[in-house]
């Protein structure tokens, strides 16, 4: 086994610097307990980026990230950098970039209710009573967000209008397909394909392909779902859902509604991966600008993430299920930053980061 890994790290913009501070103490931890070194490489992205080199993506931070195993990624964005244009702002320039350089087409976004938060929950006490743990597969390298063409007609002035081209091909919906049922596999056999094929030609094809992909997987039951319902019903039950195949536009919206689902967007790790499993690991909520500097935000999301890199990426699944039970036993042990306190009684990012750290040091002696 490999006993040196690199990881580059890509703190970003917004809170992304703060909460990435924070698994530093993780990984320091690691790296006493166990016999194999995770060593770091820091790069700029996105707005910071911009504002030293005037680009989101550097050569420097693409290098880096090439030599390494995997990639710690903050979150980028900011209102001072959205009157750039695409190729300059941090998500259009930087992120979606790097996810399509290194080839990332799934997203995978677990999402499960932590019962020790579940009066967080915007849902009824009723309805998450049992819980809920979904496993939102998000195709993250085409679609809509890719589609050419793309762009504005501005020969009239005064009505100009705006194209973005949604498209996807057999090959494309038959690899995120494959990994959804795969992954449906090792729980409960249940996949839910999402479309509008009602509409859409894009998503007839998407219907037509992903129920040629599950024929070879006979002991999974496979539903498909308008978005529009799926929507619906998330909130009405979220428990019915197991894995959610999901195009990228669909995927973005659904998994935000999934993880509010939770309480709060703070907790949400996420994995962007290739076919060989290298990626791009980053919690879903995003740079909130307005925690910025304020030393009050969860760097839980941020802390799972690393928990998902170990995982997928570096294949240590035990020290990814350490991470994950340290989390759990410091929100056992009562402690909540801001998003998940009742506003009075929370503790700070570092804080946090100590707690869990500790608990962490704690499981792994025992
Ligand atoms: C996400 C984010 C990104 C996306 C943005 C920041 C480009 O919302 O990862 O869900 O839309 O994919
Ligand atoms: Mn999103």
């Amino acid at each position: 086994m490999k006993n040196i890994f690199n990881i580059a790290i890509l703190p970003g913009d917004g809170i992304g610097p703060e909460v990435m501070s924070e698994t530093y103490k993780i990984l320091d931890v690691i790296n006493k307990k166990f016999d194999f070194k995770i060593k770091t490489h820091e790069f700029d992205i996105g707005g910071i980026a911009f504002d030293k080199f005037g680009t989101p993506l550097p050569k420097e931070t693409l290098d880096g990230c090439i030599k390494s195993d995997a990639i710690l990624f903050g979150s980028v964005g900011g209102e001072k950098w959205t009157c750039l244009s695409r190729d300059k702002q941090p998500e259009t320039g930087a992120l979606l970039p790097l996810r399509r350089f290194f080839n990332l087409f799934m997203n995978i976004r677990p999402i499960k209710l932590n019962f020790a938060l579940k009066q967080l929950s915007p849902l009824k006490k009723e309805i998450i009573k049992d819980g809920f743990d979904i496993l939102c597969i998000r195709e993250l390298i085409g679609g809509i967000y890719f589609g050419l063409p793309k762009g504005r007609n501005t020969f009239d002035k005064k009505n100009i209008s705006a194209f973005d081209t949604e498209i996807y091909s057999t090959k494309e919906i038959e690899r995120i397909a494959n990994i959804a049922f795969q992954l449906s596999l090792k729980r409960r056999k249940l996949v839910f394909s999402i479309d509008k094929a009602n509409v859409l030609e894009s998503s007839s094809l998407w219907r037509e392909v992903v129920t040629k992909v599950s024929k070879n997987f006979p002991e999974v039951k496979l539903i498909h779902l308008y978005v529009d319902n799926a929507a619906m019903q998330i909130i009405k039950n979220p428990n019915q859902f197991d894995v959610i195949l999901c195009s990228n536009l669909f995927g973005d919206i659904l998994s935000d509604e999934c993880a509010m689902l939770t309480g709060s967007v703070g907790m949400l790790p996420s994995a962007s991966l290739n076919k060989n499993f290298f990626g791009l690991f980053e919690p879903a909520g995003g740079s909130a600008p307005d925690l910025k500097g304020k030393n009050i935000a969860n760097p839980i999301a941020q802390i799972l993430s690393l928990a998902l890199l170990c995982e997928y990426s570096l294949k240590l699944n035990y020290v990814a299920q350490f991470i994950e039970l340290a989390v759990i036993n410091t929100l056992k042990k009562g402690y909540r930053t801001l998003d998940i306190s009742d506003g009075k009684n929370y503790i700070t990012t570092k804080q946090m980061g100590d707690n869990i750290a500790q608990t962490l040091s704690e499981i792994i002696k025992s």
